[in-house]
């Protein structure tokens, strides 16, 4: 027996395939020692990580961390999506050879994490029992502590998941090592960080990063990634960066389930945890069940299409959360709720942590104030004054027992039926508040050429236009039109169609104010989709969807001028048919684009040509 057979054995971890994954890499990386851990061992790692300034307390229960300040986003011209077959490579995928890139991250992590403990966190990226489980089982290595806290709060972690797998070998192999983070010419020519998922092999190797989906591996490497390339090569299933929300409606009773796409940044979470606005609170109820990924399968027994989210917690944007904005994320991350702060600004005598938006002005008084970067607030110089105090990505990670609207049954086998699917983005203009889409086909052409502007959470410009197809593209596993043709085989499977629709909750005016109030009058629209499906409104068709009428939505208590009501209510048909011309060109890099995606572009154009001006 070797000293790392007793460490496996004293922590009960059993399966022989994982034992055997776990020596590989503790001997390749050179960790000095090995620690298999659960949710069970939360507070150790905490007092550990306090007691080593990993950590600073924010108040009873919270806790404040900074990244590396060149380490502060997900970086996507470095993540690669490596495979045995060249016909994986698709626009977006940044498609690599396995067999090169494996041994590439060999050795970048060779040796890489001398002196430092490898933790071994066994996860489950399902509600447990459910259909998806099989392909939700992973093992993430890390040799960074603070990782292993996101972890617990974001996935279901515990030997448990691993132990008794139907197939011993059927877990995603994660690898996770920090690497020197002063020395990785981040963003220059010398830049030597990779993120890959080997997706043929369910392999994962990320190197180069200690912040959030570079370096918690079972949220977007595998929930997103390995899982898209898995439910296609398996065609059963999708994995799609969308949040997932149960409707109540007390009057009648009846539970409706929406999910959608929007880009990092876009909206996910705080649609997630909305509170209905008060003039419908006493009908509608809004439950938590994701805010950023959903897997959707049809399920065998009633032929319909489910969803669930993978995840166990919430990584949060905290720019612009407030009392009136989210008060639901605000109670999330309450005294006691173990949440984690990441790059907000810092004050470490009074242990109180701001953000832009927090507080309309940040706090009067600055002195002991800490920027996200460290930097003391009061010794700023002139030109430095108007820099945020907290980077415009900084985040909140907390777990979904901590969110006060989370569905009473989120943790149960079955997932829940969809009703609806919407996809939406940043987008200035053009696009209305709502427009619901007739068909599958024109609904995944829809989300194809889903287009929103460039946000923090991706290293990049903001505010610039890119497309994003079904907001999924940073999280690309395969080519597009195979993506498209496996969207229209799984939900076209489904008895009851899901009703498409797109929304934009960020149309600006001239002066760049937002014309919709947005946050929880965001229902108001999603009702009315819900009513269409039901056959209870008809809307106003136009060439590009059909859209409510003013009296359909409910707009009492909506604080918004009758011109911006009608921009935001309108087609502009000019702007429409300029964003065609860029649409087939985008639609054009795609191989093997499915036919039935054409037809419905050449019918929203036939549309718009017939359209008067
Ligand atoms: P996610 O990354 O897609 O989950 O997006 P979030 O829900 O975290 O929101 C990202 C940013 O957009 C935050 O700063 C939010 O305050 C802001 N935001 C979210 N919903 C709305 C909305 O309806 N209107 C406006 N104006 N901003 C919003
Ligand atoms: P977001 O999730 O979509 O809430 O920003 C994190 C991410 O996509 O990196
Ligand atoms: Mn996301
Ligand atoms: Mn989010």
């Amino acid at each position: 027996m070797s000293p790392m057979d007793n460490v496996l054995d004293a922590a009960g971890l059993t399966n022989p395939a994982v034992r055997d994954y776990v020596k590989y890499w503790a001997e390749l990386t050179g960790a000095e020692r090995i620690e298999v851990v659960s949710a069970a061992d939360d507070a150790r790692l905490i007092a550990e990580c306090l007691e080593a300034g990993e950590l600073d307390p924010a108040g009873d229960g919270l806790y404040y961390s900074r990244s590396y300040h060149k380490d502060t986003a997900r970086s996507e011209e470095r993540t690669v999506v490596a495979t045995s077959t060249p016909t994986d490579k698709g626009l977006y995928n940044n498609w690599r050879d396995a067999a090169e890139m494996t041994a590439l991250q060999k050795e970048n992590m060779r040796g890489a994490s001398a002196g430092k403990t490898m933790y071994v966190i066994p996860y489950l990226m399902a509600p447990p029992g459910n259909a998806l489980a099989p392909w939700a089982t992973g093992v993430e290595l890390t040799d960074c502590r603070t990782v292993v806290l996101h972890m617990i709060r974001m996935a279901r972690v515990g030997v448990e998941y691993v132990n008794d797998l139907a197939d011993p070998n059927q877990f995603v192999r994660a690898v996770h090592v920090t690497g020197d983070l002063e020395n990785l010419g981040q963003g220059t020519p010398e830049d030597s960080r990779y993120f890959v998922t080997v997706a043929d092999e369910r392999t994962i190797l990320h190197y180069g990063s200690s912040y959030g989906g570079n370096a918690l591996l079972g949220k977007i490497a595998h929930g997103l990634r390995q899982a898209a390339y898995d439910g296609w090569a398996s065609k059963k299933f999708l994995a799609e960066q969308y949040m997932l929300i149960g409707i109540h409606d007390k009057e009648t009773g009846k539970d409706y389930h929406i999910c959608g796409g929007f880009p990092s940044a876009s909206g996910k979470t705080n649609l997630a945890m909305m509170l209905a606005p008060d003039v419908l609170g006493d009908r509608y109820h809004v439950s938590f069940y994701g805010d950023d990924i959903a897997w959707l399968w049809v399920d065998e027994a009633s032929g319909k299409l489910y969803g669930m989210n993978p995840e166990y917690g919430v990584f949060g944007v905290a720019k612009d959360t407030n009392e009136g904005t989210n008060p639901t994320a605000l109670h999330s991350i309450d005294e006691g709720s173990g949440a984690i702060f990441t790059n907000i600004a810092y004050n470490p005598t009074t242990r109180e942590v701001w953000w832009e938006g927090r507080t309309p002005e940040p706090p009067a008084d600055n002195t002991g104030w800490l920027d996200w970067k460290g930097n003391a607030i009061s010794e700023r110089t002139a030109e430095r004054a108007d820099e945020p105090w907290a980077h415009p990505n900084s985040r909140f990670t907390t777990t979904l027992d901590n969110v006060p609207n989370i569905a009473s049954d989120y943790n149960a086998a079955a997932g829940v039926p969809i009703d609806a699917i919407i996809f939406g983005g940043r987008t200035r203009d053009r696009e209305p508040l709502i427009r619901a889409i007739h068909d599958l086909a024109e609904g995944v052409y829809d989300g194809l050429t889903l287009g929103a502007e460039a946000t923090a959470a991706a290293e990049g410009k903001e505010g610039v236009l890119r497309y994003d197809p079904m907001s999924n593209r940073p999280f690309m596993a395969y080519g597009e039109g195979d993506y498209a043709q496996h969207y229209l085989d799984v939900v076209g499977a489904a008895k009851d169609q899901p009703i498409f629709a797109h929304v934009n909750w960020f149309q600006r005016g001239e002066d760049g104010r937002f014309l919709w109030p947005g946050y929880r009058d965001n229902l108001r629209p999603l009702l009315w989709l819900l009513q269409l499906k039901n056959g209870e409104v008809k809307g106003r068709e136009t060439a590009v969807g059909i859209i409510p009428t003013e009296d359909e939505l409910h707009l009492d208590g909506v604080d918004i001028t009758p011109e911006d009501l009608n921009t935001i209510l309108t087609i502009n048909v000019p702007r429409w048919k300029q964003e065609m011309a860029n649409r087939e060109e985008h639609l054009s890099q795609f191989e093997r684009l499915p036919e039935a995606i054409w037809e419905a572009h050449r019918r929203v154009a036939a549309n718009l040509e017939n359209e008067p001006e």
